[in-house]
């Protein structure tokens, strides 16, 4: 079984100092630091680019997951590549051939990751999983953190686990994440969860133990030993 990776969102991180709270967060005990782009027309909302993603690069060292809420994504795959993203996720509707993409960030060598919006079916990424590291299920719709979690999402993640068998292919859920939700979702299947909201809230004092409920109740309901 792959062992469990938990990857803050810094959507709901304090942007004025976001240096500092990449560092925090790395520091409190996150695998991975996911990183929302937004364009302000594949969602309405707008946040980095591949700049900000090169500044925050030098303040922690575990990977940076970068995900593309943007369309067209393949003018944007290598200036992220190159600004130090280790895995850069697209969402199947972010251009016309979803496979030609997927090859391409696999040639800029870095983790490949296909995103299913929650009106997405898990079978839209069947074609093309031999080339993708990483399968993320939306559990909200994108664009905004702080929402309820969409519980059909559960159902997907037990879908394309069965999918995906015995193939080394992380599943990611994205989208209102608590520990309560991230018990439902490691029980069916996830392994890598991202929060934003709930491992932010309160400030960096409470980033060690909000990540540490998370990885516990997911790490409880999936049957792995919590660490
Ligand atoms: C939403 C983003 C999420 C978001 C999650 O479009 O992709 O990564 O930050 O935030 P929470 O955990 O607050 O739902
Ligand atoms: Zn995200």
């Amino acid at each position: 079984m792959a062992p469990l990776v938990i990857a803050p969102s810094i959507l709901s991180a304090d942007f004025a100092k976001l240096g500092e709270e990449v560092r925090a967060i790395a520091e409190a005990g996150a695998d991975w630091i996911h990183l929302d782009v937004m364009d302000g027309h594949f969602v309405p909302n707008i946040t980095i680019g591949p700049a900000m993603v090169r500044a925050l690069r030098p303040f922690a060292k575990i990977p940076f997951d970068v995900h593309l809420m943007i369309a067209p994504c393949d003018p944007y795959l290598a200036a992220f590549a190159e600004a130090g993203a280790d895995s850069i996720l697209i969402h199947v509707e972010a251009g016309p051939h979803l496979h030609r993409s997927l090859q391409a960030i696999r040639a800029l060598g870095k983790k490949a990751g296909v995103v299913l919006n929650p009106a997405t079916p898990v079978s839209s990424v069947q074609n093309v999983l031999d080339l993708a590291d990483q399968v993320l299920v939306m559990s909200v719709n994108p664009g905004f953190g702080g929402q309820t979690f969409i519980a059909s999402a559960v159902d997907k993640v037990t879908e394309l686990k069965a999918m995906i068998g015995s193939r080394p292919i992380r599943i990611e859920v994205d989208g209102g994440i608590t520990p309560e939700t991230a018990g439902l979702v490691a029980a069916a299947g996830a392994d890598t969860l991202v929060a934003g909201s709930a491992i932010f809230k309160g400030g960096p004092g409470q980033y060690a133990s909000n990540i540490g409920a998370i990885r516990a109740a997911a790490a409880r309901k999936s049957g792995r030993d919590a660490a």
